[in-house]
């Protein structure tokens, strides 16, 4: 395994350390000058204003109260009086929340509809709820003072409706999306920016939303469902977002808080047996899910849709950042209450010397009741067959790779850019160029994709356009073949580990691959696929 490479530079070992340790910490970085507001991001009027020159201190970790019932999210109201056709306006502008007591409000960047801009509910774009079969007409306004794009993660759509990076919406116009949800698309998806470069900040502001595909043969139909959108925030105690620190960058973003619905540790009451969709729609977060008594749950969908058949007794199941997953939850048999956690996973981010720092702490994601009842609900052995993927003798390999010019990162004047220099993630050797192709496929060929991950920290790969089977994982010369067959759109890859997938795309056009660290994403490990 390639280890990472460090050229340091005339900072030396100590300074660096010391960097490190500050992060770690959550605090500016003494002697370090204006190291921290690495990132602040260029062309930004209107919202520049409020970003601070030094790193502001954060808000402390239970600033924002907890254990209010969970909100539910916000539904996106279909226009259309017509069968079989969901049209709707989403505007992404800024909208201000009274977060904290005695500042200003903390000004998120939030999509809305165009009837209500009432900002009272969950930061949580609106619920797309639609069908399959829909034709789906979605008008998108850019109230943002930068280019945006609407990518709608996880969906057949067509490449040219994808909100590519090569596909901005200028500050101020306007673009309607059009695709047909076809049968067989149901799941659970969202919907998030997509410009270049510019992916990581739109998402950590609040621009992400989820989408449901229902389809007319759902076997659970009837469950009574429970959606938990999680996201993360870092706010500073003056009430404003910051822009992301060198480390945030390097390791990909996680604040003080995580969110379901948009709120800290909201309280649910489980009366039945529930069908709950997840969603990790942190930048960089991983959400090992646990109950904190250690009780079992089903998982019966994952990114692309239901299992063939449910998953008993899953005690813990992570979710990688863009990663969704349905689970069924079941009422207690005496009452009872338990939190769901954010449980500890190490992703081994990267410290600015050799090593690692420690794992994120384990975080409550929702404080839930149990209430007890009589007999638990049936599930259906069989949920939806999935066909297996049958690859051809087509073959494609990515390869993760990162390279940390300590030189560069400390250069003055570094931190006036828009993006921090010196910090290379790659694929296959090279940063994401818009003017580069980096894999081309056939359409309607089955191909076996292997993600080979050559750094020392986890990265999620994720491929648009598509939902993908994973075969096998290897790591350190054994191979472990994959049992669960399910549709994937995102995946984890650990430090070392090769994963292989089979995937077939059926449209011509590009479409992205990248991490789903958001911050790795900008900074360029990202490829475009051109599939003929
Ligand atoms: Cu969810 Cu290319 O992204
Ligand atoms: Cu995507
Ligand atoms: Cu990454």
């Amino acid at each position: 395994m390639k280890r990472r490479e460090f050229l340091s530079g005339v900072l030396g070992a100590a300074t660096a350390t010391l960097f490190a340790r500050a992060s770690v910490a959550g605090e500016a970085m003494p002697g370090m000058g204006n190291m921290g507001n690495m990132g602040g991001m260029a062309g930004m009027s209107g919202t520049s204003a409020e970003m601070p020159h030094a790193p502001a201190p954060l808000a402390a970790a239970d600033a924002l109260p907890a254990g209010a019932p969970l909100a539910a999210l916000r539904t996106l109201a279909n226009d259309s009086r017509e069968a079989g056709v969901f049209r709707a306006t989403l505007i992404a502008q800024p909208a201000p929340h009274a977060l904290l007591p005695g500042v200003a409000p903390t000004t998120f960047w939030q999509y809305d509809g165009a009837q209500s801009s009432d900002h009272r509910g969950p930061v949580i774009g609106p619920l797309i709820d639609v069908r399959e079969g829909d034709r789906v007409e979605i008008r998108f306004v850019n109230r943002l003072a930068q280019p945006s794009t609407i990518h709608w993660h996880g969906l057949p759509v067509p490449p040219d409706q994808d909100g590519n990076p090569s596909k901005p919406i200028e500050p101020g116009a306007e673009h309607t999306y059009r695709f047909t949800l076809p049968k067989g698309s149901a799941g659970t998806y969202w919907y998030h920016p997509h410009p270049h470069m510019l992916s990581a900040e739109q998402v950590f502001r609040g621009l992400a939303g989820p989408i449901v595909v229902r389809a007319a043969d759902d076997p659970l139909a009837a469950w009574p469902e429970r959606h938990l959108f999680v996201s993360d925030l870092k706010l500073a105690a003056d009430g404003t977002i910051p822009a992301n620190s060198m480390m945030d960058w390097m390791n990909g973003r996680e604040g003080q808080f995580v969110l379901a619905n948009g709120a800290r540790e909201p309280h649910i009451e489980v009366v039945r047996d529930e069908r709950w969709r997840v969603w990790n729609g942190c930048n960089a977060r991983y959400l090992l899910l646990a109950f904190d008594d250690g009780r079992a749950f089903a998982q019966v969908g994952t990114d692309g849709g239901l299992l063939g058949a449910p998953r008993e007794g899953v005690s813990s199941l992570l979710l990688a950042p863009g990663e969704r997953a349905e689970l069924i939850v079941r009422a207690g048999q005496g009452a009872s209450a338990a939190r769901l956690l954010a449980a500890q996973y190490d992703r081994r981010k990267m410290a600015m010397t050799h090593g690692s720092l420690p794992p994120t702490p384990m975080a409550t994601l929702a404080q839930v009741k149990f209430a007890p009842q009589e007999a638990s609900k049936a599930l259906p052995a069989q949920l939806l067959p999935i066909e297996r993927l049958v690859p051809s003798d087509v073959k494609k390999s990515v390869v993760f790779s990162e390279e940390m010019d300590m030189h560069a990162m400390h250069q003055p004047g570094a931190s006036k850019r828009s993006m921090p220099q010196g910090m290379h993630f790659m694929i296959n050797g090279e940063s994401y160029d818009p003017a580069r192709v980096t894999l081309t496929s056939r359409r309607n060929e089955v191909e076996t994709w292997t993600i080979a991950n050559q750094t020392d920290m986890d990265h999620p790969f994720h491929l648009h356009g598509t939902q993908f089977q994973v075969l096998a994982r290897e790591s350190g010369g054994q191979r472990i073949e994959e049992t669960l067959l399910a549709w994937r759109d995102t995946v984890n890859v650990k430090p070392g580990e090769s994963v292989h997938l089979a995937t077939v795309q059926h449209e011509a056009g590009d479409r992205m691959f990248h991490c789903h660290i958001l911050e790795h994403e900008d900074l360029g490990m990202m490829g475009t696929l051109r599939v003929i």
